[in-house]
């Protein structure tokens, strides 16, 4: 489908979720910056986040970026929870670095192991985070967006979810009363978790979230970080079969059926294939899941830039073909 026609489906109904909800900025296509400012400490898991990196994700037609921090890691334990001003001073360089681009960022609170661990004392806490973040931010152009949380679990369940986004939602309106913000569903942020979200009704700048990563075994084939038993799973392929693709699709009109009920955009903020997976997989699976998206209006970022997933080879300087053009086909003009 033309791109011109994607968006003014998206106008509607969440391709430029933003537009449709600030009538400004636009996500579109994106693409995660992951292992960098949410490691523990920025570099820790190989990956910073540079100047020639947002260049390059301007210059093959990106529209956007997510870009997960650990606030959690860079603010005092106790009251009033204070977060290091030279951190704020490098995100604030990050998301500058962006907008030199024209890249629209959806900045995402990420990896808060303690609040979902156990979830009621760290309330206090995740609420000042938010707080500061927000006043930090206020005065920032509609294309900086704000998201929650990325991936509510373990005992962050949906009802102690449902009710802490509420009083962080009331808590950034304070200082961002027009801001757009991101949120998605606890169960890590699944398909399956939509029914269970509840979000204020008469607040329409939020565009919903959700990851895909489905089938398992296959986008988490020896992904250490699961559990040792990935390594069983390596060798998996996605060949695009009939079954398969009939899989995906069913999910995916299973949110868009959600997303037209409660009128409100979709985005699919991750998906993507770790590398011990095999190429043409992996390429093939990435296309059809960004085309799901597409035709659906939805916006999406791939997880993720240089790393694990990566579409981009930070050692060799080079991008891995396969993975960007499963995800912009035709390069920049198409994203014009
Ligand atoms: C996590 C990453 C992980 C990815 C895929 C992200 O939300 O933060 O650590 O690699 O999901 O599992």
């Amino acid at each position: 489908m033309p791109v011109r026609i994607l968006l003014s489906i998206g106008i509607m109904f969440g391709f430029c979720c933003s537009a449709a909800a600030s009538g400004k900025a636009i996500l579109g296509r994106g693409v995660n910056l992951g292992n960098a400012l949410e490691a523990p400490q920025e570099g820790e898991w190989g990956m910073k986040v540079k100047p020639a990196y947002l260049a390059l994700i301007a210059e093959a037609g990106f529209d956007s970026i997510r870009l997960p921090v650990r606030w959690s890691a860079h603010a005092d334990e106790d009251s009033p929870y204070t977060i290091s001003p030279a951190f704020f001073q490098r995100v604030d360089e990050a998301i500058q670095q962006a907008f030199e681009h024209e890249l629209t960022v959806v900045l995402d609170l990420h990896h808060y192991d303690g609040l979902m661990e156990d979830p009621a004392p760290h309330r206090e806490r995740f609420l000042a985070l938010w707080a500061q973040v927000a006043e930090h931010y206020r005065a920032s152009p509609p294309s900086l967006l704000f998201e929650l949380l990325n991936e509510p679990n373990k005992n962050l369940d949906a009802e102690t979810w449902n009710d802490l986004l509420m009083a962080a939602i009331r808590q950034i309106r304070v200082t961002n009363p027009e801001r757009t913000l991101v949120v998605g569903p606890a169960n890590w942020n699944a398909i399956k978790g939509l029914d269970s979200l509840t979000l204020p009704e008469d607040d329409r700048r939020i565009i919903v979230t959700f990851h895909y990563y489905l089938p398992f075994k296959f986008t988490h084939q020896g992904a250490g970080w699961v559990g040792p038993h990935t390594k069983e799973w390596v060798g998996t392929q996605w060949n695009g079969t009939a079954d398969e693709r009939l899989a995906i699709e069913a999910d995916f009109d299973r949110a868009a059926s959600w997303a037209r009920k409660h009128r409100r955009p979709l985005y699919l903020g991750e998906f993507g294939v770790y590398e011990p997976a095999d190429m043409d997989s992996r390429a093939r699976w990435t296309e059809f899941v960004r085309r799901a998206a597409e035709e659906r209006g939805m916006a999406w970022a791939y997880w993720e830039f240089g790393a694990g997933f990566g579409i981009y080879d930070r050692n060799g300087e080079s991008w891995r073909t396969p993975l960007l053009r499963a995800l912009l086909p035709a390069g920049k003009k198409d994203s014009e």
